[in-house]
């Protein structure tokens, strides 16, 4: 019925347009009704069969028109999701959750498996190399992700002063003299100055205690490069004179012994 109408409608308009002179009354008298055809053929453009992001289907038992990803999928360029990277853990963790399952004791089956790390308890289980290059450009970036995320509570020297500790948060500890709150729980007195990097990590993104998690907000190349930034905090506090450059190490020397 529609198209039937439109062709008649166009029959009337193309010679008008092409300058045709004969029916040009009546085409002048339907010309502005030409764009309800033009708006019509656009809203059947928009309906598409397809659907779209997140839009709900009445085909699927689930009511969503977005599959969910097959169990064990894996993207493309992107780290597994238990990798150290992700983590901070190494991979003995899943030997001492295996341990656990079976009921044995870490020490049980390390010494079973002649893992090396079985003395250091659970501080093991963390990496304690970073998994990104260290430059001074991650280190700035470190500083600067720090200072927007962590300084409001540990302070810019990690001291644990910050200013909304200031107003009556739960203290923080001290990252310079304070011994890791997490591993004390787990039985190992480990100052954080001596933390594997990946507790670090591991504490930024899942939290700790009063501290609250930073997985969503920062990446984790950002966790990685705040953690790097906190080392260097705790470096930049006990450093011994041996490993300064030779300039620096005379200028810490000569400021130590109070000479000009
Ligand atoms: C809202 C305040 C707050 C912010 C922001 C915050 N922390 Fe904390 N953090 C705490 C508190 C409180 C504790 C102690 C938690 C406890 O003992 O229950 C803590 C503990 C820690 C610890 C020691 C864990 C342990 O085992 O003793 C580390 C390391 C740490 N924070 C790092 C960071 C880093 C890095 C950031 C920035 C990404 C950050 N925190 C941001 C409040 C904060």
């Amino acid at each position: 019925m529609k198209s039937y109408a439109d062709s008649r409608l166009l029959r009337l308009l193309v010679p008008t347009l092409r300058g045709g002179a004969r029916p040009r009354g009546a085409a002048f008298f339907l010309f502005p009704f030409s764009f309800f055809l033009l708006s019509a053929c656009q809203q059947q453009m928009a309906n598409q069969p397809s659907y779209r992001p997140l839009e709900p289907s009445s085909f699927f038992r689930d009511g969503r028109a977005s599959r969910p990803l097959p169990p064990g999928t894996v993207p493309r360029g992107r780290p597994l999701a238990d990798s150290p990277l992700l983590t901070g853990r190494t991979h003995t963790t899943d030997v001492s959750r295996a341990a656990g399952l079976i009921g044995l004791g870490t020490g049980d089956l390390f010494g079973v498996l002649g893992q090396r790390q079985a003395s250091a308890g659970p501080a093991a289980e963390y990496v304690s190399d970073f998994p990104i290059p260290v430059t001074r450009a991650a280190l700035v970036r470190g500083q600067e992700r720090f200072t927007i995320f962590c300084a409001v509570c540990h302070d810019a020297a990690g001291t644990g002063h910050g200013k909304i500790v200031e107003r009556g948060y739960l203290q923080p500890p001290d990252y310079h003299t304070d011994d890791a709150r997490g591993l004390r729980r787990r039985g190992v007195t480990v100052p954080l100055r001596n933390v594997p990097v990946g507790y670090l990590f591991e504490v930024v993104s899942n939290g700790y205690g009063g501290m609250p998690d930073y997985a969503s907000q920062i990446p984790p190349e950002d966790r990685w490069k705040i953690v790097m930034y906190v080392r260097t905090l705790q470096l930049s506090w006990h450093a011994p004179l041996r490993d300064l450059p030779p300039e620096e190490r005379e200028k810490a020397r000569a400021q130590r012994e109070g000479r000009p």
